[in-house]
């Protein structure tokens, strides 16, 4: 049973026990109804940002690594892999007993270029095959759950034209699966993409679930990204993509989760989205400083989509946030370089914001 647990803690010599709502940490206050976790960089996992790898192992009891795992880092060549920092970032979650996620196996991005070029089906089926069996194969039993397949998707729920998809056409995901699970049997499989919880795409995820499924292929778990902003998605879509996803019988993760305040070129009426925005003072309103206004909203912002979490606690099995604070944020560089953004819940000082303090005090009604 996953519910409210009291744990014995002694203060100054007494015992009392303390439920998980007063807890003072993320993981803490959440343990009883899902893991807390973050993405890591390569300064968290070499130990360059000590201040930060003290934080994670404070407020998290999971993690996924931000990039060190992608095809293009750990497999740029045919025949060369480079497990240095992927190696220390296992360790690194091993020394703290969290639970290792690998991100992410077959992607059309991040990927290296001598996949790029092949165009004979069983050469890719092949260099897949060999991709997922070293690079899973070498972390099994301590990577606890793969990404195994990333942003198969477009946004009508269709089949994205990646050159796995051109190549081998759209069993590559079947296969991609297959792989991994003769790889690790007992590693738990997810797939993962942005967007996913909106109407339409949400179809093609259930698809790719169902087809898995119905052919007896292993998969556990179902990544909603969660780059979100203020206002969207709206809070009943995220809940009726959680119902949905749980109801084809896999786990509900929120993977990438991330609240942008900065506007969007795409929400400009009329913008060209290749005009540049570089350097304008319109794009990036912030420079210095989140007001507190705004600090206020993200804040808002972050309890609503908690509460929709916590209510559907028994279909959510992690919320993971992409990136520990501000600074460590992709959005300060997309969809236009240089900005400053405020998306996470420590500042750039690694000082809990609003939003923290708003997720920590969350009661669950
Ligand atoms: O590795 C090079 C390095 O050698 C070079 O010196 C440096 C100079 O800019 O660039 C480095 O590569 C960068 C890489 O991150 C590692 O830091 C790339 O330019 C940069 O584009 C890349 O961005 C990552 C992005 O994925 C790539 O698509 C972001 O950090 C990462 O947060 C982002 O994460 C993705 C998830 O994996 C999947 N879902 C969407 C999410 C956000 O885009």
């Amino acid at each position: 049973m996953k519910k409210l647990v009291g744990f014995i803690v002694f203060t100054g010599g007494l015992i009392s026990c303390v439920t998980a709502q007063q807890s003072s940490t993320l993981k803490g206050k959440y343990k009883p109804y899902f893991k807390i976790g973050t993405s890591v960089n390569s300064a968290q996992i070499e130990g360059g940002d000590t201040k930060g790898r003290l934080l994670i192992t404070k407020q998290c009891n999971t993690i996924t690594p931000e990039n060190v795992l992608k095809w293009q880092l750990v497999q740029p060549e045919a025949t060369k892999y480079d497990f240095k920092l992927p190696d220390q970032y296992v360790a690194l979650g091993e020394k703290d007993s969290m639970f290792v996620v690998g991100h992410t196996l077959v992607w059309h991005s991040q990927l290296a270029s001598y996949v790029e070029s092949i165009t004979d089906p069983n050469q890719m089926e092949k260099a897949m095959q060999e991709h997922i069996k070293t690079v899973m194969g070498r972390y099994k039993g301590r990577i606890k759950g793969w990404d195994v397949v990333n942003e198969a998707l477009n946004e009508d729920g269709t089949l994205r034209e990646s050159v796995f998809y051109k190549v081998m056409g759209p069993d590559y995901i079947k296969k991609a699966f297959r792989f991994a699970h003769e790889t690790d049997p007992a590693c738990e499989l997810y797939y993962n993409d942005y967007n996913i919880e909106l109407k339409e795409k949400r179809q093609g995820a259930l698809k790719i679930i169902k087809d898995l499924k119905a052919e007896g292929i292993r998969i556990d778990g179902v990544g909603i990204q969660g780059h979100w902003n203020l206002q969207w998605p709206s809070i009943e879509e995220i809940e009726q993509s959680i119902i949905d996803y749980a109801s084809a019988g896999v786990k509900v993760m929120i993977t990438e989760l991330d609240i942008t305040v900065l506007p969007n070129p795409w929400d400009l009426k009329g913008a060209d989205v290749n005009q540049n925005f570089e350097g304008s003072p319109f794009m990036n309103p912030y420079p210095n400083a989140l007001p507190d206004s705004v600090d206020v909203l993200l804040a808002k912002r972050y309890e609503d989509i908690f509460k929709v979490f916590l209510k559907h606690q028994d279909k959510v099995d992690r919320v993971t946030f992409w990136g520990l604070q501000d600074g460590d944020s992709w959005l300060n560089g997309w969809p236009i370089k240089g900005r400053t953004n405020y998306p996470l819940l420590f500042d750039r000082n690694y000082r809990p914001k609003k939003a923290y303090q708003t997720l920590l005090n969350l009661s669950k009604k």
